[in-house]
């Protein structure tokens, strides 16, 4: 079963997240020499990436920055000075703040014209840099995911060919998938490559997020329609933190 912790608001959700990221990594640092990072895209997912860099909080302090590896779940398919780019959003909270050497800021080159090729690269240059980190295979530490209203996850929309099995073949961790309700080219983890990691933080806030949160958890198998649905194959490997909004529409926990 994951776990699902429930905070009351979305500082809250973001100060916890910030606690269980930087514990993780600690955890991989110990046991790995690297803590190899996946982060998610999204506004949600931006509060918690202020706190780990905030130099008044514990846990910039606690990071040993020289040892992590950051890399991105999924990418707008834009330049990232473009003010829709995750790795943007995530360099202006994160990356831009903390020690963290270059040559370990693993993003997306989304700016290529062509999608296909920069998941292809993307695909490719994960490979390259597990190796560098010493890792085999391509094993993240520590996977973020936020949720979409829909309940996708990365940039597995429902229907996604890469859900039906028509996109991306088995060994392929990385995918351009054409996002049609955004209108636009996405390049995003693939289901298998997301679901690999050790740990997976799910991290929610909002009531528009509430029925996405119920169908995630609480119906019944229909992984076309609800993307977040796959993250039921990794178990205990997940984690949810959500605010009382986000999980109003869950069935009251069992009385003990
Ligand atoms: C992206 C994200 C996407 C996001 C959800 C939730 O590129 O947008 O990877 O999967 O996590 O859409 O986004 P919000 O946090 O903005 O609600």
């Amino acid at each position: 079963m994951p776990l699902v912790a429930v905070r009351a608001d979305e500082e809250a959700v973001a100060a916890f997240a910030a606690e269980r990221i930087t514990t993780l990594v600690e955890q991989a640092i110990a046991a790995h020499g690297t803590a190899l990072v996946c982060l998610t895209g999204g506004r949600t997912p931006q509060r918690v990436y202020e706190l780990l860099a905030d130099r008044r909080r514990p846990w910039r302090m606690r990071t040993e920055w020289e040892r992590v590896h950051l890399f991105w779940g999924d990418e707008r398919h834009v330049p990232p000075d473009h003010p829709d780019s995750n790795f943007g959003m995530a360099s202006r909270a994160l990356v831009g703040r903390v020690p963290i050497p270059a040559a370990q800021v693993h993003r997306v080159r989304a700016e290529r014209p062509d999608a296909t090729a920069a998941a292809r690269d993307y695909d490719a240059a994960l490979g390259r840099s597990f190796a560098a980190a010493g890792r085999a295979g391509t094993t993240f530490d520590v996977m973020l995911l936020g949720l979409g209203e829909d309940a996708h996850i990365a940039s597995i929309f429902p229907g996604s060919g890469l859900l039906t099995g028509e996109l991306g073949d088995p060994d392929q961790r990385v995918a351009a998938v054409w996002a049609a309700r955004q209108g636009a080219w996405r390049i995003t983890l693939t289901p298998r490559a997301l679901l690999d990691a050790r740990a997976i933080v799910m991290i929610v806030a909002g009531a528009a997020k509430a029925d996405a949160v119920r169908a995630a958890l609480d119906l019944s198998d229909e992984v076309t329609r609800w993307p977040a649905q796959l993250l039921r194959a990794a178990d205990d490997r997940v984690e949810w933190i959500m605010d009382a909004a986000a999980a109003a529409r869950r069935p009251a926990a069992p009385r003990a």
